[in-house]
C-alpha cells in the first residue's frame, strides 16, 4: 500500500485533486474547504512568470529538451529572488507555492514559443491540471482530459526517497537555497532510469507500432540483454506498483474514448514481458499511453512528472531544512594501497 501523509494514494488519487494533495505534502493535514480556497487562490496567483523567464524561453535554442528548460528556469527564478537565502518556514512554503504554480507554465510557454505559437496566459477560473492542458493546446480540455491529468499529477506527487527526491533532500541538508535544491531534484529526474522513462516507453510504443508486433520485440530486447522501458522497479519487486494499476485504468478509460491503439500496444507488451522474465510494468509504464492521448509531446513527458513531484519535493526539502542533519555517506575504495609516488619522469 502507498499512502501520502496517512491517505491511501487510490483514496487521493479517486476524491481528491492535485491542489489537495500539494497542500496535504507542505502542510501534513488535508485542508478545510477555506484553506483549500485559499490556497488554489495562491497557486493561481503565481502562475504568470516574470519577464525575464519569458525572455530566456524565447532566447534558448528550440531544439532544448524541455527539461533542460525547466531546470535553467528554476536557476534564473532564484537569481531574481532577493529572498533566496531565507529559510524560515513561510518563505519556504512561499518559494514552494511558486515552483508549483509556475512549472506548468514554464513547460506550456515554452512549448508555445519553441512550436511558433502565441502565449496562452493562465486562465484564473480553471484548475491547475485544466490550465495547463489550456496553456498548452490553447483550448480548454475535455472534463476527461482534466480528470486524466490531474489524477495522473497526484499519482506523481510524492513517493519517498526516490533518486530525485533523495538528491533534493542531499542538497538540502547542506543548507544550500531551496532553488538549487529543486535543481538537483530536476537534473536526477531527467536520467532514463527515473523519470525518463515515460519517453523513452513511447519511443518504444512507435517503434512497436502495432500489438502483434510486440511480443517478438520484447522476446529480442531481452535475448540481447537490453531493458525493457517502464519495468522493473527498485522498491516494488514481484508486485505491482499501486500507481500502476491507477494508470493503467487511466489509459484504458483515455483509450476508449480516443485512440485505442497505444494502450493495446502497452498491453501487449505488458504481457509479454511477464511472460519472459516476469517483469511488472511500473509507473511509466502507462503514463506514456496516457500522455500520448492526451496529445502531450513525447519530450514533454518527464516535464509532466516534474509538475507532479514537485510538491513532494518541496515537502521534503522543508522536512530536511526543518530538521536538518547533512546527509553524507562514505565510499569504501577497494583498489591497491600503500603504492609508491615516483616523479613523472620515473613512471614507464
Ligand atoms: N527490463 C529488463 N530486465 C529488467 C528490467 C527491465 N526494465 N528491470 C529489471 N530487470 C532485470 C535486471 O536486469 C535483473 O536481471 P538479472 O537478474 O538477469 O541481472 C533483474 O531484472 C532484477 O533487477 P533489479 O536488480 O531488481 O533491478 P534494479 O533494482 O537494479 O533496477 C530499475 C530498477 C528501475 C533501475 C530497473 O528496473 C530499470 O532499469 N527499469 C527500466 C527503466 C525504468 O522503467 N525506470 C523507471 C523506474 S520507476
Amino acid at each position: 500500500m502507498l499512502e501520502y501523509r496517512g491517505y491511501d494514494i487510490r483514496d487521493l488519487a479517486k476524491k481528491s485533486s492535485y491542489e489537495e494533495v500539494a497542500y496535504l505534502l507542505l502542510y501534513g493535514e488535508l485542508p478545510k474547504k477555506y484553506e483549500l480556497d485559499d490556497f488554489k487562490m495562491e497557486l493561481t496567483e503565481r502562475r504568470e512568470l516574470p519577464p525575464q523567464i519569458i525572455g530566456l524561453l524565447t532566447q534558448l535554442p528550440p531544439y532544448t529538451h524541455p527539461m533542460v528548460v525547466l531546470r535553467t528556469s528554476i536557476s534564473y527564478l532564484g537569481s531574481l529572488d532577493k529572498k533566496i537565502d531565507i529559510k524560515t518556514r513561510e518563505e519556504n512554503l512561499e518559494k514552494a507555492k511558486n515552483f508549483i504554480a509556475k512549472f506548468p507554465t514554464i513547460i506550456a510557454y515554452y512549448h508555445r514559443i519553441r512550436t511558433g505559437q502565441n502565449l496562452v496566459p493562465p486562465k484564473f477560473e480553471l484548475n491547475h491540471a485544466a490550465n495547463f492542458l489550456y496553456m498548452l493546446h490553447g483550448e480548454e480540455p475535455s472534463k476527461t482530459a482534466e480528470q486524466a491529468l490531474d489524477m495522473d499529477l497526484i499519482l506523481h506527487a510524492e513517493h519517498e526517497l526516490n533518486a530525485s527526491t533523495f538528491a533534493a533532500r542531499i542538497a538540502a541538508s547542506t543548507l544550500a537555497d531551496m532553488y538549487a535544491c529543486i535543481v538537483a531534484a530536476t537534473g536526477t529526474l531527467m536520467g532514463p532510469l527515473h523519470g525518463g522513462a515515460s519517453q523513452e516507453v513511447m519511443n518504444m510504443l512507435r517503434e512497436v507500432a502495432t500489438p502483434r508486433r510486440a511480443d517478438e520485440y520484447v522476446r529480442k530486447k531481452l535475448e540481447r540483454g537490453e531493458k525493457v522501458m517502464g519495468f522493473g522497479h527498485r522498491v516494488y519487486k514481484n508486485v505491482i506498483d499501486p500507481r500502476t494499476e491507477l494508470l493503467r485504468e487511466l489509459a484504458k478509460k483515455l483509450a476508449s474514448e480516443g485512440d485505442p491503439n497505444w494502450f493495446e500496444i502497452s498491453e501487449a507488451i505488458a504481457k509479454s514481458a511477464y511472460k519472459y522474465k516476469k517483469l511488472l510494468p511500473n509507473v511509466d509504464f502507462y503514463s506514456a499511453s496516457v500522455y500520448e492521448n492526451l496529445r502531450i509531446p513525447d519530450d514533454l513527458f518527464i516535464n509532466i512528472f516534474a509538475m507532479g513531484r514537485v510538491a513532494g519535493w518541496s515537502a521534503h526539502i522543508i522536512e530536511q531544512y526543518e530538521n536538518n542533519k547533512l546527509i553524507r555517506p562514505r565510499a569504501k575504495y577497494t583498489g591497491e594501497i600503500d603504492k609508491e609516488y615516483k616523479p613523472l619522469s620515473e613512471r614507464d
